[in-house]
């Protein structure tokens, strides 16, 4: 299969949380400018964040009703713009997020254009909506995701050979749950959350099914400022 090679970059807690009161904590400071900075390293084309990520961070929140004047497109993939040097990749399988243009800027970042990632379960307006703004789309499954279908079109259609995946930890389980991992960056900081509510870096949503564990070889392990540590495992 043709894909990009896959990194998983997330900054954690010791407790290996995504999110939570922890990250407001002085001493997690120095982790979020460490997992600012490193994303760099990677030299990836494209990031690729779930819809829940997405809404609260990238998009403008949901998008409601979609008011259209044409709503006939078909199910199948649109490229607005083939020739961004930088994407965000969009998974929103039902079609749900607003966006105001077609691209996303991020200080200190490249602007990225919007593939918004659907399923066979999308309502036609919104396709006119997506078109409506210029924003690209592909099919990716019938009612979930089908990652594999994904990474070989991000390969094929926009050229993507590096794809950072970058939350939220229901995201980052899809992929690692069919082994289409290839490294697992982790900026730990030297803090604790303690919520069992709070989202970890792999949550395996409910409708997959059971797996044994996935395991990962230890690549680098990294002192950074402020007692945080970077920690890079590969695929065994
Ligand atoms: N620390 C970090 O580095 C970092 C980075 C990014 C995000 N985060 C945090 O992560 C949290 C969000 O994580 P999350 O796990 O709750 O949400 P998420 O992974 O961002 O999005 C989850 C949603 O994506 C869709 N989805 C995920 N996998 C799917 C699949 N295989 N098939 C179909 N749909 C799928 C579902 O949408 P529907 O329910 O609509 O179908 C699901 O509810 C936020 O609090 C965010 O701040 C932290």
């Amino acid at each position: 299969m043709n894909r990009p090679y896959v990194i998983c970059h997330m900054l954690t807690s010791l407790d290996g949380k995504i999110d939570g009161a922890y990250m407001s904590a002085p001493e997690c400071a120095p982790a979020l400018t460490a997992y600012g900075n490193l994303r760099g390293v990677f030299r990836c084309q494209a990031t690729l964040y779930g819809t829940t990520t997405m809404a609260g961070s990238y998009s403008k929140g949901y998008v409601g009703q979609v008011e259209v004047s044409n709503s006939d497109y078909p199910k199948e993939d649109f490229i607005a713009v083939s020739d961004a040097e930088s994407y965000v990749i969009s998974v929103d399988p039902k079609g749900s997020l607003a966006f105001p243009c077609n691209s996303i800027e991020k200080k200190g970042r490249a602007k990225a254009h919007i593939v918004e990632v659907l399923t066979e379960a999308v309502h036609i307006d919104y396709l006119a909506y997506l078109r409506k703004k210029e924003i690209s789309y592909i099919f990716a499954g019938k009612d979930t995701l089908d990652c594999r279908i994904l990474l070989e079109k991000l390969h094929r259609l926009f050229s993507i050979e590096r794809l950072m995946i970058a939350g939220g930890g229901l995201m980052n389980w899809s992929f690692v749950q069919e082994d289409l991992v290839d490294e697992v960056s982790i900026v730990m900081a030297p803090v604790a959350d303690g919520s069992i509510r709070a989202v970890s870096i792999f949550e395996k949503a409910d409708f997959l099914p059971a797996r044994s564990p996935a395991v990962f070889k230890l690549k680098e392990a990294k002192t950074l400022d402020g007692d945080t540590l970077w920690l890079r495992y590969t695929r065994r």
